[in-house]
């Protein structure tokens, strides 16, 4: 009797249970779907804060001014017809100067370049740059038409070659390259066939903008993992090399555990990590 009496609150205490599990579960994925993607969308007004904020981290810039160089290259006209030339008036705002036996070029070796430059202060990449660092990992656009700023539905890196986002990459990455001086290092990967591509923005841009005149070597650092793909002698780099007229070269193949480890111990003297 006593089994059978306590049955049904059983019953109703499990249903209770299951009923409160189920609300709390619908509220997490509810506040997830409205959360996450909040944090991570840049809006226009976030953006300009980002843009400002990042840019008053470098020291004698007028930063409203450089904003506004930014934005006339894109403002009112149609995302896919932005060419890089839109970006000179900014370029022109911001200029490149030359870090003369600092200069770091990187192709397909992002993550490992940046965590080498941010922890350790012998080299500059673009992204080390006003104009790089401010912009990167960002996106913008503009609309026919209108006068506004626009960080969603921008056509995507491949979508149009003349997007805003694409054009600026490929015109500061030429600007920063115009300026490289002295002895100038570039990370490649040595984990995919060709570690050095004619396509890429270091191939198509940065390479055809090298001056001899200032440049004394370009040291291609090949970044190895576990099994290497391909080592200096690869052809792809041959033909880098006969791009670089009157332009010493050399090529080192180097552990990308190497590099991460001098990037961990920033007392060691910045020639020495290759
Ligand atoms: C080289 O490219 C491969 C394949 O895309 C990638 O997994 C690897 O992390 C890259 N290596 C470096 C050092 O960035
Ligand atoms: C290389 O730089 C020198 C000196 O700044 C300049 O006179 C020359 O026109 C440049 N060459 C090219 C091909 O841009
Ligand atoms: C080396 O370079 C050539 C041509 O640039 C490429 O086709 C080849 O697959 C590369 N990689 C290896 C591992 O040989």
């Amino acid at each position: 009797m006593e089994h059978e009496a306590s049955r049904p609150v059983e019953k109703t205490r499990r249903r209770r249970c299951v009923l409160i599990s189920v609300a709390v579960c619908l509220l997490v994925v509810v506040v997830l779907a409205v959360a996450l993607p909040l944090a991570h969308r840049q809006t226009p007004d976030k953006l300009k804060a980002t843009f400002t904020e990042r840019c008053e981290a470098f020291k004698g810039y007028d930063c409203g001014k450089i904003w506004d160089a930014f934005t006339q290259a894109y403002v009112g006209r149609d995302p896919c017809k932005v060419p890089m030339e839109a970006y000179d008036p900014l370029i022109a705002a911001a200029p490149f100067k030359p870090a003369c036996n600092r200069m770091m070029f990187w192709s397909k070796t992002k993550d490992v370049v940046h965590d080498f430059t941010s922890k350790r202060d012998c080299f500059i990449t673009l992204e080390d740059t006003l104009l790089g660092s401010v912009l990167d990992g960002l996106t913008w656009c503009g609309k026919e038409g209108s006068k506004e700023t626009f960080t969603t539905d921008c056509p995507g890196w491949t979508e149009c070659e003349n997007n805003p986002v694409r054009s600026f990459w490929n015109r500061a990455s030429a600007a920063f390259a115009d300026v490289a001086c002295g002895d100038v290092t570039a990370m490649l990967n040595g984990s995919i066939s060709t570690p050095f591509s004619s396509a890429s923005i270091f191939g198509s841009i940065e390479v055809k903008r090298f001056n001899a005149t200032m440049m004394r070597s370009l040291n291609v650092v090949l970044v190895t993992q576990k099994n290497p793909v391909a080592n200096c002698e690869n052809a792809s780099l041959k033909d880098l090399q006969k791009e670089l007229d009157g332009i010493k070269y050399t090529c080192k193949e180097v552990a990308e555990s190497q590099i991460q480890e001098c990037s961990s111990k920033p007392e060691k003297p910045c020639g020495a990590c290759w």
